[in-house]
């Protein structure tokens, strides 16, 4: 019996991914998947119908796809489309199922087995199916691009007929994948770069790509704990992480920030001061700005000037690259249904590590215990 796989188009304004490529719908249809996908779906990311139907898609309205027994997507569903999904279907998906509860409440409501890609466990068995990496990974890459065209001077050391000019400064607070991407890609660049994190682990890392680990005298400083995810810094010593700070961010000629706690507001690591410690035509991208912001003056989703320092608060760099992004996120989805589908359809195993962490609601409930907790 073949099972239906919808993809919608996207409807989140600024949103140009869609969840499966014409490359990925081929194999879930020689794997005996029926693959529907809304008119116009990839138009964002330039992956026409006409591709989607070529590699053995069936286009459809928005209703037959949101109406599949497994619904993909990017962005987690609205409350109105919501009302769209199968009753007792299921949904892979990013869902910010602890940014927003409510939405998983309304999921949960239909009667959705829902799967979170925010919650993929990162084991190594669930790699493949690692969509934030894959994504923070593409977007630290952008955000160096970005603040290289918004600074007005060069990265690199550049030796003109009119004497040379020496290279820019760059700082990477957040030395996770989004920081260690922004550290190779401004580093390919040819700025000077530093890169900070509370995880003293990492600092082999940064000084491999070729910049230098910033090591802040902070007691107790190293929070790498076994998630692999840092633990939150007390208040004080966060206190003195935002002072310490200060002078490598005023030596600055751009900084880029990614640090984030998954489920947290994102840490203050750029005060005000620091902000007015900066040279004038500085720029500043806060890759956190959609949990906060790791800057004091971060403005979410809108690029300001504050004391003459521009600052990005850029929630969705990746939709600025559609057509690698989508790719790479499909290609996670795949992994995902390879792994919970069986010839019949959805047939996820309970007791499956990746399963139990993602699955956010199954029968008409809650059954993720922080998800639980933060609509109690
Ligand atoms: P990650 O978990 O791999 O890295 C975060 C790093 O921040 C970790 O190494 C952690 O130790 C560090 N960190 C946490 N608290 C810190 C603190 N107080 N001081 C210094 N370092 C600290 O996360 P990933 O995947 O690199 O994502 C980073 C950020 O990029 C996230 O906020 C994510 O939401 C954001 N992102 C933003 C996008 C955008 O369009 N703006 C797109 C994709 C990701």
């Amino acid at each position: 019996m073949s099972y239906t796989i919808g993809v919608p188009k996207e409807s989140v304004p600024g949103e140009r991914l869609v969840a499966l490529v014409p490359e990925v719908v081929s194999r879930l249809v020689k794997g005996g998947a029926s693959v529907i996908v809304e008119r116009g779906a990839g138009e964002g990311a330039f992956y026409p119908d006409a591709e989607f139907e070529k590699a053995g898609a069936r286009m459809g309205s928005r209703e037959d796809a949101f109406g599949a027994d497994i619904l993909v997507k990017v962005q987690p569903p609205s409350q109105q489309e919501t009302g769209l999904m199968k009753t007792g279907g299921a949904y892979i998906g990013f869902l910010a199922p602890l940014d927003q509860p409510g939405i998983a409440k309304a999921v949960a409501a239909r009667g959705t087995t829902a799967l979170s890609m925010e919650l993929v466990p990162r084991i190594s068995r669930a790699q493949k199916m690692d969509a934030l990496s894959a994504l923070s990974s593409l977007a630290g890459y952008r955000a160096v691009l970005l603040s290289s065209t918004l600074l007005p001077k060069f990265f690199p050391l550049m030796t003109t007929a009119a004497g040379t000019v020496r290279p820019s400064n760059v700082l990477v607070l957040g030395a996770g994948v989004a920081g260690l991407q922004a550290i190779a890609t401004a580093r390919r660049l040819g700025a000077r770069v530093s890169g900070y994190d509370i995880r003293d682990a990492v600092a082999e890392e940064v000084q491999s790509l070729g910049a230098t680990f910033v090591k802040l005298e902070i007691e107790g400083q190293d929070s790498s704990d076994s998630g692999g995810y840092a633990k939150a810094l007390a208040e004080e010593k966060a206190k003195q992480q935002v002072s310490l700070l200060v002078p490598f961010i005023g030596k600055s000629d751009v900084v880029i920030t990614t640090a984030l706690i998954p489920g947290r507001k994102a840490p203050l690591l750029i005060s005000e001061e620091a902000v007015r410690s900066m040279a004038p035509g500085s720029v500043i991208v806060d890759m956190a700005a959609s949990n906060g912001g790791n800057c004091a003056m971060t403005e979410p989703g809108k690029t300001v000037v504050k004391n003459g320092v521009t600052i990005v608060g850029e929630t969705n760099l990746t939709s600025d690259m559609p057509v690698h992004a989508s790719q790479l996120y499909a290609r996670t989805l795949l992994a995902m249904l390879e792994e919970f589908t069986d010839e019949n359809g959805f047939a996820p195993k309970p007791d499956d590590e990746i399963f139990a962490g993602s699955c956010v609601t199954d029968g008409g409930r809650i059954v993720h215990d922080r998800v639980a907790a933060l609509l109690s």
